[in-house]
């Protein structure tokens, strides 16, 4: 296996079945620590540099909390607006990793621009983890969610995925691309003007993921295993940031998930949406035995003491 010390977390196109199951064994690992709520010092001396170019809570805040967990120490923006990269200088990707990588060992990104922290990683001599790169990808997010399946329901294999909501989404391509490497099925529920593109689903023929498209949940729900959501009504992901509007669109019905929709579900299926959420997922949802998107936010900062832990070469 290709050994994870010193490597990017860029995207799961790539990324190999043993690789997934890696990553998840290290996890299970390290998950009493977050449970437990206990500091170690695996990562003591080590500094995470966090550069967020678009909004975030759960992301770069989980990445924070598994450093902190792990001993080790942060630094970073969350904010470009206030760095010279989001100012009058307009500072370029090249020229600002080529500051921030003195001042830390690995780096994360969230950026608007699709293929920003491939770019970084170009100019890095530290590794950079993805946090998100406009409509591309959403890698560390996905890894949080197949093992949060894996931890919830025993494994991946032999279940149907019903992703519901907006199939532009970064998350929507990495579970298409992740689960090519899994006995899995993709289920694929959108609205047409946020259908997965031709070229996108011709990337997963490509690698053998096992996807179809269905016009309506009705026509899914009783099947579905996992129910992966995405909202339909939200941001330009191409922006750096959009203000919240006065006034926008309620969710479709054959997008919103409620009580009365998990009524035909499987007794043993789960929900997982990464947040935040509008009204697609409502909250008297919450407390049935389906909701699991709290465990998977909680698995957010095990998954990231994870991927920190190997690619600081920490854990092999
Ligand atoms: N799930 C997710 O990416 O959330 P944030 O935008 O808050 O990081």
């Amino acid at each position: 296996m290709r050994s994870f010390a010193g490597r990017d977390i860029l995207s799961l196109k790539e990324f190999e079945r043993h690789e997934f199951e890696h990553v998840f064994g290290i996890a299970d690992r390290l998950e009493p620590i977050a449970r437990e709520r206990r500091n170690t010092d695996l990562l003591a001396h080590k500094i995470l540099v966090t550069a967020f170019y678009q909004p975030s809570t759960r992301t770069r805040l989980a990445h924070e909390a598994a450093m902190i967990r792990l001993g080790g120490h942060v630094t970073g923006f969350s904010d470009a607006k206030m760095t010279r990269a989001g100012d009058f200088y307009q500072e370029s990707i090249k020229d600002t990793v080529h500051m921030l990588e003195y001042y830390g060992d690995v780096l994360v990104m969230r950026h608007f621009e699709q293929g920003a922290p491939h770019e970084a990683a170009r100019w890095a001599s530290i590794p950079i983890i993805n946090a998100g790169d406009g409509w591309g990808e959403h890698p560390t997010q996905v890894l949080t969610d197949l093992y949060t399946v894996q931890s919830e329901m025993g494994s991946v294999d032999g279940k149907t995925f019903v992703c519901i909501g907006d199939h532009r989404m970064r998350t929507m391509h990495s579970i298409g691309y992740a689960l090519s490497q899994f006995d899995a099925e993709m289920v694929i529920l959108a609205p047409e003007d946020m259908s997965p593109t031709k070229d996108f689903l011709a990337e997963l023929d490509e690698k053998g993921t096992n996807w179809r498209i269905v016009d309506h949940i009705d026509d899914v729900i009783a099947d579905a295993d996992v129910l992966y959501m995405e909202p339909v009504v939200q941001p330009d992901y191409t922006a750096s940031r959009q203000e919240k509007e006065d006034e926008y669109s309620l969710t479709p019905d054959n997008y919103q998930i409620t009580r009365e929709v998990m009524k035909k579900a499987k007794s043993d299926s789960i929900i997982l949406h990464s947040l935040p959420r509008m009204d697609e997922l409502l909250p008297e949802v919450d407390n049935t035995r389906h909701a699991r998107y709290w465990q998977e936010a909680a698995n957010g900062v095990v998954m990231r003491m994870a991927l920190l832990a190997l690619v600081l070469g920490a854990v092999e």
